[in-house]
């Protein structure tokens, strides 16, 4: 069975209350379960955090045991450089997901020191974007 950690970053805790024309209506917890549901043969870890150091602690505690880790960095993926050398470090593949198109929204929102270091990114698709990127894993 492939063991799969979520990470969430900075204000990803308030989904369903957060801006829902941008990130929707549906808490993480709500839709954690379904993707549980949806993948009853992966072993599917959820964890958040809103500082950058517990972030990079979860990524080095579960990195070199995971098949895989989905991170979506929020805000830190258009500034940190220390999450970035936190992936460089570990040897579980990482996929990026972003809820919202990146690209279509605010131009500081286009650039992420995290892409260049993660196996993949997928963007825009809504909470969606989580189950796309479990997929992506289950093909590794
Ligand atoms: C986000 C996009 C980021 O730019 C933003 O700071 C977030 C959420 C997304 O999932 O669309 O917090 O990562």
């Amino acid at each position: 069975m492939k063991r799969i950690q979520i990470i969430n970053g900075p204000n990803l805790n308030l989904l369903g209350k957060r801006e829902p024309t941008v990130y929707g209506n549906q808490t993480f917890e709500a839709y954690f379960q379904e993707l549980k549901t949806l993948f009853p043969d992966a072993q599917l870890e959820y964890f958040q955090s809103n500082t950058e150091g517990i972030l990079i602690d979860k990524l080095q505690e579960t990195g070199f045991s995971f098949d895989g880790i989905i991170l979506n960095g929020g805000a830190y993926t258009h500034t940190s450089i220390a999450i970035a050398d936190a992936i460089r470090s570990i040897t579980t593949p990482v996929v990026e997901v972003h809820i919202s198109n990146v690209f279509q929204r605010e131009d500081y929102r286009h650039h992420s020191y995290l892409s260049e270091v993660c196996k993949g990114c997928i963007v825009g698709f809504g909470l969606d974007s989580y189950r796309l990127a479990v997929e992506a894993i289950l093909h590794f």
